[in-house]
């Protein structure tokens, strides 16, 4: 099955029932682990979406959410790059940690997503990502929970992008060769 987004071509990569299966298997890994914990879960904004919705329904409690979103502005001279997460308004202080993402590729945007968590002195951090592409992450931060190691190539679907479009489709589709 093949997909046209604007310009690109995309063939199937993950059928529903391949995430489903991935979903189910993470969930029950942090059902063992989280058991007692009462995390807040941390879904970043927009991909993570789908993922988040499937996942929870998933665990064998009921967790509270927060979607937030990494922004950056330039700051004062002295300060210089300000990084912030929009909508993350809870005291998190104390808080078991669960980053929610939908692909974690260079790890540039979720070091700074858990420098801003450390620095309101959360009890933990953990990553749950439904797809990792290991061969271009550059960072020392365990991602702790993964659906699926991909190749280091494009992908849409379930509510990952391409320009804007793709986040409805049902399967996970990567960018066709040529
Ligand atoms: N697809 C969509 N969004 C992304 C990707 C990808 O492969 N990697 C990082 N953001
Ligand atoms: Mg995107």
């Amino acid at each position: 099955m093949k997909v046209k987004i604007k310009d690109k071509d995309f063939d199937i990569f993950l059928t529903d029932k391949e995430i489903e299966t991935a979903v189910s298997t993470l969930a029950k890994k942090i059902n063992t682990d989280y058991t007692d914990k009462d995390p807040l879960l941390v879904a970043v904004l927009n991909g993570s979406f789908i993922f988040c919705a499937d996942l929870i329904r998933h665990l064998n409690f009921d967790p509270e959410i927060s979607f937030t979103k990494l922004a950056s502005y330039q700051g004062s001279e002295s300060t210089g790059k300000v990084n912030e997460l929009i909508g993350l308004t809870e005291d998190i202080k104390g808080r078991h940690i669960l980053i929610v993402e939908d692909i974690i590729d260079t790890g540039n945007t979720l070091e700074k997503i858990i420098k801003i968590l450390n620095e309101k002195e959360v009890a933990s951090v953990e990553i749950v990502s439904l797809l990792f592409k290991s061969e271009v992450y550059k960072k020392k931060t365990p991602v702790r929970y993964f659906g699926l190691d991909i190749p280091n190539k494009f992908v849409i679907g379930y509510g990952l992008d391409y320009d804007g479009r793709g986040r409805s489709l049902r399967h996970i589709y990567q960018i066709a060769e040529g």
